[in-house]
């Protein structure tokens, strides 16, 4: 039986990369378009061997109109984009936010457009939790308000849900939580960044020696021990949300929604660092440093929606997800 077609934009990074092998274990075929500006090759070739197949790729950058045409000219049975492609370093959003503008939404408003001359009439849009700013009610469910967002990266996101809400489209946004951990044989993971921002990558380098300490940003805040609290997801849940998005927009006339992955738990970093020593019996070096300018206090995901619609529910531990995390920082 002929295989459905799906693109996937940016699935050579970390959360595209585990969403292929989720594609092609429910018999779907993934076309992968990346300008590997922020990944590896290695994703692509570790997806391959998970899957003992290969996956057709196309290098290049998706605000980049003309290949895009070509893409779809070559690849003429597409029923659905997987949109992942973008920059997501919050602090450098600050720093050099036109880069997150023109990147970001420069590549949405070029695949809409390519999308729209090819009748290609299903898209699920990698968003982000980010887009509620800092919620008034926790947990925060899909119906909160956008808030003013705290980066140029969460105002990228806002705006590209508006543009997919704009137009005459399927689309499912999905709004990631924090993403942890990689695909049990540890062939792929996060790839992006020399230098990495985000919390479990920090940890892992102290832990493996790349970094000699770290910093806990801020433990003054209204919390439970005072630091930061997140949802932190497997990414191998993730992964599988796009599919159960996948398969129900597929089986849609019209649907125009967003979903919110998480856990549905708040955990603080202080929790992170201690349960990370704990389950690799390690001691990661680290001091109480001031705030992070642009994050938000308390943010975890209220998870009724997408459980009652899709029935998907997160089943991977965060254990697996801290010991698989080191596991791929020590292969890398
Ligand atoms: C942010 C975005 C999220 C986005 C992600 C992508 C918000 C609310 N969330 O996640 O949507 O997908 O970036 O990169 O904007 N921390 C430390 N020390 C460190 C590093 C991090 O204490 O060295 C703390 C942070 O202050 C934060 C927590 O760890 O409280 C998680 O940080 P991080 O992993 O960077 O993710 P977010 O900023 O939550």
């Amino acid at each position: 039986m002929k295989k459905t077609d799906i693109l996937v934009t940016g699935g050579a990074g970390y959360i595209g990369s585990h969403t292929l092998v989720e594609l092609h274990n429910s018999g779907y075929r993934p076309i992968i378009v990346d300008n590997l500006s922020n990944t590896s090759l290695e994703n692509i070739k570790g997806a391959e061997n998970i899957i003992k197949n290969k996956i057709t790729f196309y290098e290049f950058d998706c605000t980049d109109e003309d290949q895009m045409n070509e893409l779809f000219e070559l690849e003429n049975n597409i029923e659905a984009v997987i949109h992942f492609a973008a920059f997501k370093a919050v602090e450098e959003s600050v720093r050099e936010p036109k880069k997150y503008y023109d990147n970001n939404i420069g590549s949405l408003e070029v695949l809409l457009k390519i999308m729209k001359k090819y009748d290609v009439n299903n898209i699920i849009f990698s968003s982000s939790c980010t887009v509620y700013g800092s919620p008034d009610i926790l947990p925060v469910s899909e119906s909160a308000p956008f808030k003013k967002a705290e980066s140029p990266y969460g105002e990228t996101k806002q705006l590209c849900e508006k543009l997919i809400d704009e137009v005459d489209l399927n689309s499912i946004s999905l709004r990631y939580f924090n993403p942890v951990g990689s695909h049990d044989t540890c062939l792929i993971g996060d790839c992006s960044a020399d230098k990495p921002n985000n919390l479990v990558p920090i940890i892992c380098e102290v832990a493996g020696g790349k970094r000699n300490t770290m910093q806990i940003f801020g433990n003054d805040y209204k919390t439970i021990d005072g630091t930061c609290v997140r949802d932190y997801i497997h990414v191998v849940d993730l992964a599988k949300a796009h599919l159960a998005a996948l398969n129900h927009i597929l089986d849609s006339k019209k649907i125009k929604t967003a979903y919110n992955i998480g856990v549905g738990k708040g955990v603080s970093v202080q929790e992170v660092i201690d349960f990370f020593e704990k389950i690799n019996d390690l001691k990661i070096s680290y001091k109480i440093g001031p705030r992070r300018a642009g994050d938000v206090e308390e943010i975890y995901s209220d998870n009724t929606k997408i459980n009652n619609e899709l029935n998907w529910f997160p089943v991977m531990s965060f254990e697996s997800a801290l010991k698989t995390a080191w596991i791929w920082e020590k292969n890398k």
